[in-house]
């Protein structure tokens, strides 16, 4: 996600310091160089060897350092393609705010041309005072990106909560992912990815829901991210991480999905529904939960055609590219072909629940097979979701307008 991408993690001196050396973990992970720099009081909280370590680069500590030729502030801020600062401190703010250059960190944010992520950490009553919140209101008139510290316990048992907590280090990560977006060939393009189950309430207690874990739309998603498209993924209940940079929306029922899907098609040039949406619901959701007693014996729950989410924006299509999954146990490439027809789509992705051991709903390979428009098939064999995804978006891509 982050490949070429020169990040400089700055961190001054507050407890959450040691939050930096994941967040460095997790930017080395997405293939960014991290080089680190440190105020002598963030290298009080946490050893600059554990940066050194991580990142495999000597921390820039010191603006006099005579050991450091070529890591001079200018050095550093020139090969930055994006400068976080995290944690900030209340120092470390109103040094910004008024332009003050006495430590390497300070000096290096000056001479910065590239964006500047700040994550501020500190005691709720400071990050409360007036003094910090103008500081902070100015430095984000001025163009600098503020990630706002988080509400919760602080590192201190004995502190009371309030907001002043360090966003989690994925958080972070996920923010710097959204600033510095990827360059490649889904670059200028949005797309809406749908994925997982929807659930429809039976009472307050019960749902009706399916088997999938919404491993392929999310798998999807995370390469189109990684070609540098926009990616909207609306997902209905999945136990999954948001994929880095990606604009996560949480759905629970099929009317839900249906109009987040909605919304966000009016800004996408595709859609890709890999979600598992419900064809029936309840006709009613009781108010209370069912109790046994009134039941008897036996229970009949009257189910409803759900919307049909493809079908329904089948009119809105407007030269969008529409691709589709079907998911039939039984003579597949007819019931495929139809749906492509029935939903109006570009291309279907037929497959099996269980094609195969450790393949299918809710593992991590599958097996698919690709039928166009035009009527052509290719079937392909087992493999990991996520290169199923790229061979997804190349056919995507091969469908899409030629874009500058
Ligand atoms: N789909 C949809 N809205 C629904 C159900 C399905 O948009 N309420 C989409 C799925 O995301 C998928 C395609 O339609 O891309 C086909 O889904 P599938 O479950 O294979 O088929 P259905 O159309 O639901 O028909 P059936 O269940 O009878 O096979």
């Amino acid at each position: 996600m982050l490949a070429g991408r020169h990040i400089l993690l700055a961190v001054t001196g507050g407890i959450a310091a040691y939050k930096a050396a994941e967040l460095a973990r997790l930017l080395l992970k997405s293939g960014a160089t991290v080089q680190a720099a440190m105020t002598p009081s963030a290298a009080r909280f946490v050893g600059p060897l554990t940066f050194e370590a991580l990142t495999g680069r000597k921390v820039a500590l010191d603006l006099f350092a005579a050991e450091e030729p070529g890591r001079g502030h200018l050095d550093l801020a020139r090969e930055a393609d994006l400068m976080v600062i995290a944690p900030a401190t209340a120092n470390c703010l109103g040094k910004l705010a008024a332009g003050l250059a006495d430590d390497l960190v300070c000096t290096t944010a000056l001479a910065l041309k590239a964006p500047l992520l700040l994550c501020p950490a500190m005691n709720p009553r400071m990050w409360e005072h007036p003094a910090v919140q103008a500081n902070v209101k100015l430095l984000a008139e001025r163009g600098v990106e503020i990630m706002e510290p988080e509400t919760g316990p602080m590192a201190h048992p004995r502190e009371e909560p309030g907001r002043g907590r360090l966003p989690e280090p994925a958080a972070i990560h996920d923010h710097i992912c959204r600033m510095l977006p990827p360059s490649g060939s889904l670059s200028g393009v949005t797309l809406t990815v749908t994925a997982g189950p929807t659930r429809e309430a039976v009472d307050p207690v019960r749902f009706i829901s399916n088997a999938s874990s919404g491993a392929m739309g999310y798998a999807l998603a995370e390469e189109a991210r990684r070609r540098g498209a926009e990616v909207h993924l609306v997902s209905g209940p999945a136990a999954l991480p948001a994929p880095p940079g990606v604009d996560l929306v949480r759905v629970t029922g099929v009317a839900h999905m249906l109009e987040a899907v909605q919304w966000s098609l009016a800004s996408s040039q595709a859609l890709i529904m890999a979600a598992a949406p419900a064809d029936f619901q309840p006709r009613q959701t009781a108010a209370h939960k069912i109790k046994k007693e009134s039941a008897g014996d036996s229970f009949t729950l009257e189910l409803v055609m759900a919307p049909d989410i493809l079908k329904s924006l089948a009119p809105l299509r407007e030269g969008r590219i529409f691709i589709g999954f079907a998911l039939e146990t039984e003579e597949g490439p007819a019931h495929a072909r139809r749906k492509l027809h029935d939903k109006n789509l570009d291309l279907i992705v037929l497959n099996h629940p269980s094609p195969a051991p450790g393949a299918g709903m809710g593992e991590a390979r599958i097996q698919g097979a690709l039928i166009g428009r035009d009527g052509t098939e290719e079937a392909l064999p087992v493999m990991p979701k996520l290169q199923l995804a790229g061979i997804i978006l190349d056919r995507l891509e091969a469908l899409l307008p030629k874009h500058e």
